[in-house]
């Protein structure tokens, strides 16, 4: 389709921005719909932040994704939020709605429907997270949502997993949640931290994998030690791919309202991944 006045107009904030795969896998899903829209990367400094929605109004942007170091820090300048980003303090999606600039986040959801992929469903489960940090409260939040039945909180920096459960046993009374290392046999296993992409430093206790039934590492560009382990163990596991994949989905039906293409848009980062 060709670009011309009527071509819609979204984007992506953060800094550094050069490495995200979100340009090309909404470019291909909006040509895939011939969805009239460009999609492109926007380079912020951080001085800068509290220009980015005046500049949207202004240029007349749909919408946009904003991922690290912004997912909080752009919160304040947004007319509307939903209940979830409230919770989590982060939004990654922002669209219009008549006049008003609203925030949500897609991650947390975006990580249960790539559960879907190997049939996990997290209901009645236990499950650990290693980890603390913004995607894990993402993930925390939607598996008590989806009605987890135990979900276990373990990361280096300890302080925050107690105030993790905190703020998570109250929202989710019916969801069991325990500081440290899983003692029983699990679900799932879940890393959400940066450990592990250097393709050696495993994030979690041998014990803890060796209890799990089903493993996933969010890190997606490559497999990770610790889903290599998990494999000699001959346990499911799964990647960070469909994450990041089903929360670039997401956002493209908030913005389009029609469904995403998401085999064109996993080819598109299976590719980008593989360079
Ligand atoms: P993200 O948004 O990707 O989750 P983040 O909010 O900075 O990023 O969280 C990073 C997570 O990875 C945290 O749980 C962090 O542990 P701390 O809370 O102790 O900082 C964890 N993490 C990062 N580097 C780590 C390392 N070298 N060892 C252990 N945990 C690490």
């Amino acid at each position: 389709m060709y670009l011309s006045g009527e071509t819609s107009i979204f984007g992506i904030i953060g800094e550094p921005i050069q490495h995200s795969f979100s340009p090309a896998m909404q470019t291909v899903a909006f040509q895939k719909c011939n969805y009239n829209a460009v999609y492109l990367p926007f380079a912020v400094k951080k001085e800068k932040l509290f220009q980015v929605i005046p500049a949207l109004e202004t240029l007349n942007v749909s919408g946009i994704n904003v991922t690290a170091p912004y997912k909080t820090a752009i919160i304040p300048y947004l007319t509307e939020i939903s209940e979830e980003a409230k919770i989590l303090e982060s939004v990654n999606t922002i669209y219009r709605k008549n006049e008003a600039w609203v925030g949500c986040s897609t991650d947390g959801a975006g990580f249960i429907k790539g559960l879907t992929e190997i049939d996990f469903l997290p209901a009645g489960k236990s499950i650990q997270i290693i980890g603390a940090g913004g995607a894990a409260q993402s993930i925390i939040y939607n598996l008590a949502k989806s009605n987890a039945k135990k979900i276990y909180i373990s990361n280096r920096t300890h302080s925050k997993v107690l105030k993790t459960i905190q703020k998570y046993c109250t929202l989710f009374p019916n969801v069991e949640f325990i500081g440290g290392n899983c003692e029983q046999n699990i679900d799932l296993l879940v890393n959400t931290t940066s450990v592990g992409s250097d393709g050696s430093s495993i994030s979690a206790p041998l014990e803890s994998i060796q209890k799990a039934k089903v493993v996933v590492d969010i890190i997606y560009h490559l497999e990770s030690a610790l889903l290599k382990k998990t494999k000699q163990l001959e346990k499911t596991t799964l990647g960070g791919l469909p994450m990041l994949l089903y929360q670039g989905a997401l956002s493209f039906e908030i913005w389009t309202k029609q469904e995403a293409p998401i085999e064109v848009m996993r080819h598109c980062l299976q590719q980008l991944i593989a360079k």
